[in-house]
């Protein structure tokens, strides 16, 4: 019998692939490992974008100017906003952006998360806003406008290695969503705002924050083998392992440790944090490796993720935020190279329930 599933092969793209048996990821030909040696997110918005969109002459000043201008909207910010959790806030404000397929509204939706989410948190906090910069870097221009001074290097090289990192990754789940709504010949703004519903679940984007509810939770590395092992005796899974993808070391978790430890060296982040972590690391990979052993878990992109934006002074409750500054340029890049080329997006469901009945 057919499952009429035969029609749903995975969407071809020319954006990334993820290579789960060897561990790799290549950006448009690129692979992670050089894309992060010396990209900004803006080289990587060039590289996304090249072909779907009609680019910017200069992709770093558009983008600013993206920022400046959608700004006001955070004037918009009431109780009932700010009362939500920043990332459902931060969806309420993408939603106001207008809809569009072209570079205007592409660079007004990659501006709105960093914009938006620095001055909810600011909000949050009984801050005043700080408005955007935009002579500065996106990365740069984030974390002052989250913290109201300016960034050292080494933690704009960090945002920005992160950013570039996450961008995008194959056909995730928020990734999917974004094509799913773009091949109805929905807006960008439509594809972003649901791909930023689907990335807030705990097992997408919402994982590093439990992360670090772990490390808290063990305390100090000699903790480590007898609390994850509790953990795991009670069913619960260990947050920043395992991968749906990768049957190897997600390449990501390398990338962002690589930027952690430059963090640690320029005295950005408590060693002693860092090496509770890399504690905690070999001990649920020991673990993993004896409890389930006939699962490839490993160490996955959101472990050293946890540990870079808290260093960089993000709270725990907006790291899923964070992850969408990055991967928004992932969403729209996919979204338009489904509108331009796809069909709607139409898979077939499996029917396993009774037939025959008679309706009472
Ligand atoms: N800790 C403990 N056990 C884990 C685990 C983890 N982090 N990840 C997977 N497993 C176990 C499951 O319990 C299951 O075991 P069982 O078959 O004995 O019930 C099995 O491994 C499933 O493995 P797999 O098919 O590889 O995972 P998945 O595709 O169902 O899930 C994730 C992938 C990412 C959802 C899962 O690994 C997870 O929940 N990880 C923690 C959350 C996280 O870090 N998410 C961010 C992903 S980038």
């Amino acid at each position: 019998m057919s499952s009429g599933l035969e029609d749903v092969v995975a969407a071809e793209t020319v954006l990334s692939d993820v290579d789960g048996k060897n561990g790799r990821l290549i950006v448009r030909g690129v692979s992670l490992d050089e894309l992060v040696k010396s990209s900004r997110y803006e080289d990587v918005l060039e590289l996304l974008f090249d072909g779907f969109l009609d680019m910017p002459a200069n992709m770093r000043a558009a983008l600013g100017a993206a920022r400046v201008e959608v700004f006001h909207h955070l004037q918009a910010v009431d109780a009932d906003l700010l009362a939500l959790s920043p990332v459902d806030g931060l969806r309420a404000l993408l939603a106001r952006l207008p809809d569009g397929d072209d570079t205007d509204a592409a660079l007004k939706l990659v501006a709105g998360p960093g914009v938006f989410t620095a001055g909810l948190l600011r909000l949050r906090a009984g801050e005043a806003l700080v408005p955007p910069n935009a002579a500065l870097s996106h990365a740069e221009d984030i974390l002052t406008m989250l913290h109201g001074t300016a960034p050292v290097a080494q933690q704009v090289a960090a945002l920005d290695r992160y950013l570039v990192t996450v961008a995008d990754h194959g056909l995730n789940a928020s990734t999917f969503v974004a094509r799913v709504v773009a091949s109805t010949q929905s807006g960008l703004t439509s594809s972003v705002v649901a791909a930023l519903g689907a990335l807030k679940g705990p097992l997408h984007g919402g994982a590093p924050g439990p992360v670090l509810d772990m490390l808290d939770g063990v305390g100090t590395p000699d903790n480590a083998t007898a609390w994850l092992d509790d953990a795991l005796a009670r069913g619960e899974r260990l947050m920043g392992f395992g991968h749906r993808v990768y049957r190897v070391r997600d390449p990501r978790a390398d990338a962002l440790k690589g930027a952690v430890r430059l963090l640690a060296v320029s005295g950005a982040i408590d060693p002693a944090r860092l090496a509770l972590a890399e504690g905690i690391e070999a001990a649920a990979l020991d673990l993993l490796k004896r409890k389930k052993p006939d699962r490839a878990l490993d160490t996955n992109v959101e472990f050293y993720t946890a540990l870079l934006l808290e260093a960089l002074g993000f709270p725990r409750e907006a790291f899923t935020c964070v992850f969408a500054m990055g991967r928004v340029g992932g969403w729209i890049a996919h979204a338009r190279e489904q509108a331009i080329g796809g069909r709607l997006i139409r898979p077939q469901s499996v029917y396993v329930g009774p037939v025959g009945r008679v309706a009472a």
